[in-house]
């Protein structure tokens, strides 16, 4: 499913924003003219990683200090261990699209 979540130019640059489609919540980043799509919650416990901090192509989480990268949604140091799943994301006219397989709806 492809969902046209909201206007590139409403994306604050290197900074979270959190979306919802249906039950999903989505943290989305911009970095420059790259957008990026996790799952808002972190792997390790309970935090948003759409609060979390850009360094390069990770964001790093608020409550621990996981950095998890932007691409793969793996986490690149401790204490999480296991990746946040990743959206495929496009930008079409000005608009931001993500694709949400079935298996995550
Ligand atoms: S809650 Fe994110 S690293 Fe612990």
């Amino acid at each position: 499913m492809r969902v046209a979540v909201t206007a590139l130019d409403d994306l604050p640059n290197e900074r979270g924003v959190r979306v919802r489609v249906g039950d999903l919540r989505i943290a989305m980043f911009r970095v420059g003219d790259e957008v990026f799509a996790l799952d808002d919650r972190c792997s390790h416990a309970e935090a948003w990683l759409s609060e979390g901090e850009i360094f390069d192509d990770a964001v790093e989480c608020p409550r621990h200090g996981s950095e998890f990268n932007l691409r793969t949604g793996r986490p690149m140091s401790l204490p999480a261990t296991k990746p946040v799943p990743v959206y495929p994301v496009d930008i079409e006219d000005g608009t931001v699209y993500l694709t949400i397989s079935e298996e995550t709806e």
